[in-house]
């Protein structure tokens, strides 16, 4: 089997690509990417002789026309995916997440290709605080920032496809991802690198927003179910009951890093700051056998730290640049 991955040298999908050369041997694994700030071959570079990538943007219809003519199946991981930066400056996150994602469509419509879209819980919006109610494969769509929007915005495109044209393809919706080679803007690495570059973490407001925290390991195999197994059309949600507010991520992470669980700054919050995330994984589960291998959240960060301490020539070309536009925004 021919596989295009886009978005593979970013952190979902550089993890899925380690993943598919070492379960999946007979899979040959063609990863296009434009190699934006959010993206490295150097995550790439443990699986370097066994994949090909290609340099170049999902936009780009004459190219991605070539990739998807050879290939089997195409898994779209590809995306502007930082709320904060779609705040500052949204453009990026239309040409990539909406215009990239159509272009994407056309290709596998023309070819018959086998599609599946990677997406976001961000799509429906927040939860209240103070109900357990979680998303559904039925919730409406409500997107709250630009990222979500134009997130939002390609799950329509994709459905539209699949009815309209019989695309065949699935999508995922899934919740917040933790794990390896994740860009030290996003929450968890933001505040690993701090402490391991003396300076202080930052957590958004009073830190009582949650989030459904899931191993980017275990969101990759249901990816892999979906795509091997799931029913064409359909959207699958994918979460490992892993609800924790950000001021208990941050005082569990500070423990685990031998620190004072207080010792961190409150810093200005984020415009329109969605409350919570929660997902029913009930389909995944029963019609596709899934399970979270990693269902303690304490171990997968501690493992997630000692990452990051173990791979700081990785990470630590990108800091500077990330905590300088922090800076900027007082965050
Ligand atoms: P990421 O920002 O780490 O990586 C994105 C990758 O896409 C990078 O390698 C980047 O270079 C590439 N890219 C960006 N624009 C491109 C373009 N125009 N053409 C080709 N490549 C381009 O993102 P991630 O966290 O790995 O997320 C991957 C996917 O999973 C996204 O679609 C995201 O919406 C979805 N998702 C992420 C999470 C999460 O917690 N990180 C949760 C649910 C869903
Ligand atoms: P993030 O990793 O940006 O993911 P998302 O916004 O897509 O859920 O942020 C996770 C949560 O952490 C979110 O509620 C915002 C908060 N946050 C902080 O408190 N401090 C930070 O430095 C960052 C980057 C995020």
């Amino acid at each position: 089997m021919r596989l295009l991955v886009t978005g593979g040298a970013g952190f979902i999908g550089a993890n899925f690509v380690h993943a598919t050369v070492r379960e999946h041997p007979d899979v040959r694994v063609t990863v296009l990417d434009a190699l934006t700030y959010a993206g490295s071959s150097e995550s790439l570079a443990p699986v370097a002789d066994d994949v090909r990538l290609v340099h170049g943007d999902i936009g780009d219809g004459e190219l991605v026309e070539k990739l998807v003519a050879e290939t089997d199946a195409v898994v779209h991981f590809a995306a502007e995916t930082h709320v904060d930066n779609s705040l500052a400056d949204p453009e990026a996150f239309v040409h990539t997440n909406v215009v990239g994602t159509f272009t994407v469509l056309e290709a596998v419509r023309r070819h018959g290709i086998r599609l599946h879209h990677v997406s976001t819980d961000e799509v429906y919006g927040d939860l209240p605080l103070d109900d357990p109610i979680r998303f559904t494969e039925a919730t409406p769509y409500n997107p709250s920032s630009p990222y979500s929007a134009t997130k939002a915005a390609s799950d329509m495109l994709v459905r539209s496809w699949v009815r309209s044209f019989c695309v065949r393809a699935t999508i995922s919706n899934c919740s917040n991802n933790y794990g390896p080679y994740q860009h030290v803007e996003k929450f968890i690495p933001r505040q690993i690198t701090n402490v391991l570059t003396g300076r202080r973490p930052k957590l958004y407001g009073l830190g009582t927003n949650v989030r459904d925290w899931i191993h980017v390991t275990d969101h990759n195999r249901a990816v892999w179910r979906i795509l091997a197994d799931g029913e064409l059309g359909r959207t699958y949600l994918i979460g490992a009951d892993g609800e924790r507010d950000n001021l208990t991520v941050m005082r569990t992470l500070l423990r685990l890093m031998d620190r004072d669980p207080d010792d961190f700054d409150h810093v200005t919050d984020r415009a329109g700051h969605d409350l919570r995330y929660a997902i029913d994984p009930s389909a995944l589960r029963d019609e596709l056998g899934w399970t979270p291998q990693h269902d303690d959240f304490e171990s997968g960060l501690a493992a997630t730290i000692a990452w990051y301490r173990d791979n700081e020539s990785w990470w630590r070309p990108l800091k500077d640049a990330s905590e300088a536009m922090y800076e900027e925004r007082n965050q």
